[in-house]
């Protein structure tokens, strides 16, 4: 079922500006393939990124950092030709735009040429704004993400809560004031306290999309993985499952092995 309040036969960056001006909320996923592009396009969600959290759901690697920018296009080029609806985002990943701000903008314009995506997304503020002037001035719409940034978390040195105290909230609110400023298109706030999240959002007219984040934003982010319940290591207190895949895979496929075993499958309608 669908509450949409407009139709929007194609999202893009300027749609989820004018949801916000009308107070639709925004629906974003994660994907990482065709498939499930394919079924998150269908099914109406307004925004897919192609994460770096590929480097953790996709490869199995414990944090964001390992995965490449060649990497990174292989899953965005296989999302970009599922999408039909959807504007896709692609996460330009560690190391391809912290040296200086020639190299992320060579970065971000190889990931547009060749996956065919619509935007990136980056992690930071103050210490990446020459990158994102740069990508901007190219032309490449940049969303930005403050808050917890898994890109750093050896700096953090935890997955917890950001910006709880008032030093770090003050920072994160004037950050997500330059973005706007330097003409980004949207923003992530990831895991930082509600109250925070909601002064972000009534402070800049671009919209803000929120993971762990509380309510009063403008749109929600999930890793599609998680919110399929395709693992059942990974709970945090803001993750809502909204179905039960690991136990739905892990059933079809013994029971498929035990068919297999006892030569019940294939039967005699399913050959030739
Ligand atoms: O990589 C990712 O999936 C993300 C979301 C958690 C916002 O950046």
């Amino acid at each position: 079922m669908s509450t949409a309040k407009k139709s929007y036969p194609r999202v893009t960056t300027n749609s989820l500006i004018q949801m916000k001006q009308d107070g639709e909320k925004i629906s974003m996923l994660t994907a990482y393939d065709y498939t499930l592009a394919g079924l998150v396009d269908g099914a109406g969600a307004d925004v897919i990124l192609v994460g770096d959290s590929a480097s953790n759901v996709i490869a199995g690697h414990e944090t964001t950092l390992p995965i490449t920018l060649d990497q990174m296009i292989y899953h965005a080029s296989s999302v970009v030709r599922a999408a039909k609806r959807a504007l896709v985002i692609v996460d330009l990943p560690f190391g391809t735009y912290q040296a200086d701000s020639k190299e992320a903008l060579r970065s971000a314009i190889k990931i547009m040429k060749e996956s065919g995506a619509h935007a990136v997304k980056l992690e930071g503020g103050e210490q990446e704004k020459q990158s994102i002037e740069r990508i901007l001035q190219a032309g490449i719409p940049v969303m930005g993400h403050l808050g917890l940034t898994p890109q750093s978390i050896y700096k953090f040195g935890t997955y917890t809560v950001r910006a709880k105290e008032e030093a770090e909230a003050k920072q994160l609110l004037s950050d997500a004031k330059m973005l706007e400023e330097l003409g980004c298109f949207g923003l992530v706030l990831e895991k930082i306290p509600a109250k925070l999240a909601q002064q972000v959002a009534e402070s800049i007219s671009i919209p803000v999309i929120g993971i762990g984040a509380g309510n009063a934003v403008d749109g929600q982010v999930l890793v599609l993985h998680d919110m399929l319940g395709m693992s059942k290591e990974f709970s945090p207190r803001f993750l809502r499952r909204y179905a039960d895949l690991h136990t739905t895979i892990s059933q079809a496929v013994s029971e498929y092995t035990a068919d297999v075993k006892s030569g019940s499958f294939p039967n005699e309608k399913e050959q030739y």
